[in-house]
């Protein structure tokens, strides 16, 4: 008798389709039609693996079984990554690489961040006021983008602001776009990639001066473990890598109104100064919208897991939204309800918006702290430092399309600072 498990299948050539139709539901819709946390499928007519829950997730972060080199699909290295970054590396490489990126991640460097964030938000505000709508999410992505450049160490111009501000925004949206959305992604990875090695000589020649401890002065200067600077493409690619997701942290400020929005009861929670529930809401947004829907890897050799086989190179993706919606993990998972969060003991693979396991060893998002800090930032000026209103407009969101936005982009209006 054999000792392994059979993996339910989806039958058919190909399920990318169902994947764009389904999108954030695609794993989710599977995992419970066939009763199970993982069943294989046919993907960019390949076979792929899905996976699913806090078991899942465990074993998708061990690296002696999983490993990132070639897994994440062309078009998403073409648009949102970059090549031969921090998410491409595997084993010690990745830890030096990553080490590079946690470095910047000190107490010091998240006050210094929290500082630059109040300091755009007070200044958003002020024009804010003088406007008649305010679409918020572009003048959060500028606001984002701002911040991400001064924490960064990143010198702009004010002429440049917009147009970098886009090019970081068309990085994120375009992965899972078609057509000219998709190719505008491209070029604007390149014309960044160009733009950021261009500094990063600078800096090198003494041209450009980098603060210490900023991002900018931490890739320049960092060797790889051979004693080798980092040629000028990976470096541009890696602090781009800190702008970029500072400016999607825009997705998660528009979700951040949502909320305020649709449970006004959660909003009279948030008393100014009160931090422990202010954290709360911020996790409870990053665990019920919609951004990250999974993350690929690869069988890095023949293993079996729970009685089911994995063959060396089968592309296997890990349902993040999905898994932060688990009935098995989460009480009323489908409920918004940041009390959830008050005595949280989940571990490092049950709340995974960010990805899960550990930073240094892992995957896991090296911005997550930098995320959480900036929403608290969003959060305290949105409950209890400005008023706005919410003119009627289109809030509903889609599961389908890939970063999800609310369709309207969260218009306010009226916006007035509190005294
Ligand atoms: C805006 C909200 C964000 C979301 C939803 C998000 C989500 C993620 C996810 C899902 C991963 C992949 C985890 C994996 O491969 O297992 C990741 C990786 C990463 N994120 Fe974020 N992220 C966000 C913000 C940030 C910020 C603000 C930064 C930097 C300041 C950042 C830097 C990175 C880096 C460098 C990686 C690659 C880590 C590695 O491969 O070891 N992210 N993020």
């Amino acid at each position: 008798m054999s000792n392994t498990n059979h993996i339910p299948r989806e039958e058919g050539i190909d399920h990318s389709l169902s994947l764009m139709r389904e999108g954030y539901m695609y794993i989710s819709n599977r995992r419970h039609s066939f009763n199970s946390d993982i069943f294989e499928t046919r993907l960019l007519g390949k076979k792929a693996i899905c996976i699913g829950g806090k078991e899942a997730a465990e074993v998708f972060y061990d690296t002696e079984k999983f490993k990132r080199k070639d897994a994440a699909p062309n078009r998403a290295v073409q648009t949102l990554f970059g090549k031969n970054g921090v998410q491409s590396l595997d084993g010690k490489i990745h830890k030096h690489r990553k080490a590079m990126f946690m470095s910047i991640m000190s107490a010091d460097g998240l006050k210094k961040l929290t500082d630059t964030a109040k300091k755009q938000w007070a200044l958003a505000v002020d024009k804010w006021q003088q406007m008649d709508r305010v679409i918020l999410y572009e003048e959060a992505q500028e606001m984002m983008c701002r911040t991400a450049c001064e924490w960064a160490g990143v010198p702009i111009q004010e002429d440049d602001v917009k147009r970098l501000t886009k090019d970081l925004a068309a990085m994120f949206e375009s992965p899972a776009a078609v057509g000219p959305a998709h190719w505008s992604g491209r070029q604007a990875r390149n014309r960044t990639e160009k733009w950021a090695g261009e500094l990063i000589d600078k800096v090198r020649n003494g041209k450009v001066n980098s603060p210490v401890d900023t991002a900018l002065h931490r890739f320049t200067w960092h060797r790889d473990p051979e004693g080798h600077l980092l040629d000028t493409k990976t470096a541009a690619v890696e602090v781009i890598n800190i702008l970029r997701p500072i400016v999607a942290i825009s997705i998660f400020i528009n979700f951040t109104v949502l909320a305020l929005h649709h449970y006004p009861d959660e909003k009279k929670k948030l008393k100014a100064g009160d931090e422990k529930y202010a954290r709360m809401f911020v996790q409870e947004v990053r665990r019920f919208y919609p951004f990250f829907p999974f993350v690929a890897a690869l069988a890095k050799k023949d293993f079996t897991w729970n009685g089911y086989k994995f063959e060396e190179g089968t592309l296997t993706l890990l349902d993040l939204y999905g898994t932060n919606h688990d009935p098995e993990i989460w009480d009323n998972p489908s409920l918004f309800r940041p009390d959830r969060f008050a005595d949280w003991e989940g571990g490092p693979f049950s709340f995974i918006p960010q990805g899960g396991g550990d930073y240094l060893m892992g995957h896991r998002c090296a911005g997550e702290w930098v995320t959480i800090e900036v929403m608290k930032v969003s959060l305290d000026y949105l409950a209890n430092k400005i008023d706005y209103d919410v003119p009627d407009q289109d809030l509903s969101f889609s599961m389908v399309k890939m970063p999800s936005i609310p369709h309207s982009k969260v218009v306010i209006q009226n916006v007035k600072k509190r005294i």
